[in-house]
């Protein structure tokens, strides 16, 4: 029975990792060297000496002051969150649903304390909302290490086959592995694929592709099914699909998409409408790009919207999806956004994650599913 969650915090509950690597970059600048977002990577979740030492080890800066960057990170990461929602999927709720169903919640981040607390304090987590919180400033050896995990376990009096550990980075889930709890990976940094390949026993998108729970025991349903006999799979809707595309879509597959949304925007039967509109799903298991067009009747309610043909058509060939993302070109301006009927239809097969791109010649606006369907409806069974 599963009776502790155990959350880091960037990544998982906060939305700050492309914060704290965009002020790293930033920092190095401001010392005259021009580093990128990805020499950040591998050196995530695993506290703030190894996020700037690791970078300027890997650059030979021998007059580095990891101090001064300490100080530089601290003044704008507090300036930034100031002003941005940094919660990620629905950290609170979810955490609050925890402990009413009587689950023990620990906090075990590697970083600073002061950072645990402004990150917490942000997205609106109170100290008593949990059972324990510890930084990177309670143990000797931070991530990957798993003393933190440990410690967390054995200060609740848990075992580890008792704990899950909602992780993100490569550090992160290291440490998690070591300390010996049941690890879910949340692909907010790192692909799902990636999650999987460096040992989770699960991973989800984000907090919000998992439900609230009514009890215990519905929980660990949940994470049972979660863990074994579906490893590696991750929730589409009401499926499980084993994704195979970064979830940041790389560039090629994106412009891909695109172009083939417009070839079938030039298919579009719409004699009645004159309004166009190309769909273009990538399914998350196999990366393939499927495309459909609008296609009007004379008994205008029994037409077929571009969308719900693309996802039509990709089931067709593969069978069950996973929609990774969709791309919905039109002429209007601001561009369309897929029907009611569309967003229901494709909400069975994608995840708060799934990119919803809406496209026209002029614009072009980026949402995730669950901005554009908050509470999908879902068979109670399929959930
Ligand atoms: N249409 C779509 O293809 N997708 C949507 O989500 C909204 C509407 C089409 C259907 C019809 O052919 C035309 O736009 C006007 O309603």
């Amino acid at each position: 029975m599963y009776k502790c969650f155990i959350f880091d915090i960037d990544g998982v509950l906060c939305d700050s990792e492309d914060i704290s690597i965009s002020i790293g970059v930033e920092f190095f600048k401001s010392i005259g060297v021009q580093v990128s977002k990805e020499d950040f990577l591998r050196h995530l979740g695993m506290g703030e000496i190894e996020f700037f030492t690791g970078v300027a080890t890997d650059y030979n800066l021998h007059s580095y002051s990891y101090q001064r960057a300490s100080d530089y990170f601290k003044r704008r990461y507090i300036s930034i969150i100031k002003d941005q929602d940094i919660s990620l999927g629905n950290a609170r709720d979810f955490i609050k649903n925890a402990k009413s169903i009587g689950i023990k919640v620990a906090i075990a981040s590697s970083a600073p304390r002061w950072k645990c607390e402004a990150n917490l304090d942000a997205i609106g987590i109170k100290r008593d909302d949990v059972d324990l919180i510890l930084s990177g400033e309670d143990v000797k050896r931070n991530k990957p290490f798993g003393d933190i995990y440990s410690l967390a376990m054995i200060s609740l009096g848990i075992d580890k086959k008792e704990a899950i550990i909602f992780e993100d980075s490569e550090g992160g889930i290291k440490a998690a592995k070591e300390a010996g709890g049941f690890t879910l990976g949340l692909a907010t940094t790192l692909s799902s694929e990636k999650l999987f390949s460096l040992g989770c026993d699960g991973a989800v998108s984000s907090l919000s592709a998992i439900p609230l729970f009514t009890s215990q025991e519905d929980a660990n349903e949940f994470f049972t099914e979660l863990f074994s006999p579906y490893k590696g799979r991750v929730r589409y809707g009401a499926n499980l699909i084993t994704p195979r595309v970064r979830r940041n879509l790389d560039e090629r597959l994106y412009n891909q998409a695109i172009k083939e949304a417009w070839l079938a925007y030039n298919k579009a039967y719409a004699p009645y409408s004159k309004f166009k509109v190309g769909a273009a799903i990538v399914s998350a298991s196999s990366g393939r790009i499927y495309s459909g067009c609008n296609v009007e009747n004379s008994s205008y309610g029994a037409t077929i919207c571009a969308e719900r043909n693309a996802l039509t058509t990709a089931i067709t060939n593969e069978g069950v999806v996973g929609v990774e993302a969709i791309f919905i070109v039109s002429d209007d301006d601001p561009p369309a956004p897929p029907c009611a009927i569309c967003r229901q239809v494709l909400s069975e097969f994608s995840n708060p994650d799934t990119k919803v791109v809406l496209i026209s010649k002029k614009r072009r606006e980026e949402y995730r599913f669950s901005e554009i369907l908050p509470h999908p409806f879902l068979f109670p069974t399929s959930r």
